[in-house]
């Protein structure tokens, strides 16, 4: 509460019952948050997959000091600005070929948001206007928006809105790690029932969305080669648009710009968010290919007063660059080896975390009952929340995640920028969190 306040013994009127009780952080160094008591956190999930650059990096905030100073806010249908044109420039050149138009919001849901209504926009722009579903994957997570939530297979965050959420069906996902067909075999069968699936419904479907990896819902759940651009040859054969959910990773999370050049796939529109701008401000972006765009010459999408304001597009112009010109997928790609390597030894030592997956700097694993079976530990455990507890308390950050219905995922993704030794004192403290995690689990591994 506010300092006077307190020192003249006034009491604080906000409901602290409902404010989480956390360390407060004070501030932040590269891949460190330290507290008010001077302890140093590890960010090893980057936030929520959030942090691209690391903390506090001055050529950043010499661009926010800067953009400040001339502009902060000028509303989109009164002015244009050179930092917006600037970044929409920045993000069209490293989209695949055939994308020419960006259009900025100020978060992913928002991102995922305009582009289930762009669908829609796009099939009555060519005159097929009963086409409104979007479908989504059965284990996803495109944000907290009533139209977001309405395509994504998250169960415990759609179940208080059930009867709002638009009836959209669900697709699959590819979740192999119990299964024992061969790769091959299990990619064609989840191929044939997306095709079922629309087959049955194309006469109704804008879009499908997919994560490239599946993020919060799945526990970076990785699906194998060939499923995206099966898919996209599936939307192609229904006529239905590809929408690739990059928020978690867009701009170089898993390597290389975009999640699906892994798998050389173009979609219609590309959802980005979180690590585009580092954490420095809140922004999002629907990337259009010409297909979708051209349907726009004379109606530009609804926006958000905010949307693209000249200020967060220079921070995130900044970051764009800085990503550029320190190679920083290079990073990605040499620290993702890295971590792979980390995970898979813990994993043999540990062996009740399993399902070692991702990539670049996008990895997850699940916490088993019977590693031998590979069945999950009960829902009723909360064994993901207490595993980032233990590992809080060894001052390292991690994500808990799905997979639904046990939510018995981690998510381990931190700043693109970490360097060797870091990521080392990443697995120090994953390590020293799992053993206090076995104690308390009567694990009996350490
Ligand atoms: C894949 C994906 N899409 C969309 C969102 C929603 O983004 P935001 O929380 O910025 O609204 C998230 C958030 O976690 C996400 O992981």
């Amino acid at each position: 509460m506010n300092a006077k306040l307190a020192e003249a013994g006034v009491s604080s009127r906000v409901n602290m019952s409902v404010t989480p009780q956390l360390p407060y952080a004070s501030r932040a160094q590269g891949v460190f948050i330290y507290d008010e008591d001077g302890n140093d956190y590890l960010d090893g999930s980057a936030g929520p997959m959030a942090v691209s650059l690391g903390h506090g990096v001055p050529e950043i905030l010499d661009v926010m000091r800067e953009q400040a100073a001339k502009i902060c806010f000028a509303y989109r249908t009164q002015f244009n600005t050179r930092s917006k044109e600037a970044l929409i420039e920045a993000l069209i050149h490293l989209a695949p070929e055939g994308f020419d138009w960006a259009f900025l919001v100020n978060s992913g849901s928002e991102g995922t948001e305009l582009a289930l209504r762009s669908a829609i926009h796009y099939w009555e722009y060519v005159g097929k206007p009963e086409k409104v579903n979007v479908l989504g994957q059965s284990i996803s997570y495109h944000g907290m928006t009533m139209g977001s939530l309405s395509m994504s297979g998250h169960a415990s965050r759609r179940k208080d809105y059930a009867s709002l959420l638009h009836e959209f069906d669900l697709g699959v996902t590819p979740y192999s790690f119990r299964t024992p067909k061969s790769d091959e075999d299990y990619l064609n069968e989840i191929l044939a029932a997306w095709d079922r699936v629309l087959t049955e419904k194309a006469a109704t479907t804008a879009g499908v969305i997919v994560e490239p990896i599946v993020g919060a819902a799945g526990g970076a759940l990785t699906p194998p080669d060939g499923y995206l651009s099966g898919l996209r040859k599936l939307c192609d054969k229904h006529d239905v648009l590809m929408i690739a959910d990059e928020v978690i990773t867009g701009l170089g999370r898993t390597g290389t710009w975009f999640g699906c050049e892994h798998d050389n796939v173009v979609p219609d529109m590309i959802v980005t968010a979180k690590g585009m701008s580092s954490g420095y401000t809140p922004m999002g972006a629907v990337l259009y290919h010409h297909r979708v765009s051209s349907s726009f010459s004379n109606a530009q999408p609804q926006g958000h007063t905010f949307s693209g304001n000249p200020l967060s597009s220079a921070v995130c112009l900044a970051v764009v660059q800085y990503m550029e010109r320190n190679n920083i997928l290079d990073n990605v790609q040499a620290r993702g080896r890295q971590l792979k390597a980390g995970l898979e030894r813990l994993s043999r030592a540990h062996p009740w975390m399993g399902g070692v997956r991702g990539r670049g700097l996008l990895w997850g694993f699940e916490l088993l009952a019977d590693p031998a079976k590979r069945s999950p530990m009960a829902t009723e455990f909360e064994a993901n929340r207490k595993f980032v507890k233990h590992c809080f308390d060894a001052k390292l950050v991690i994500y808990p995640a799905g997979v639904a219905p046990y939510n018995n995922a981690l998510i381990i993704s931190p700043p693109l920028t970490i360097t060797e030794e870091e990521l080392n004192i990443l697995l120090d403290r994953l390590e020293t969190g799992m053993r206090s995690f076995e104690k308390e689990f009567g694990l009996g591994t350490s």
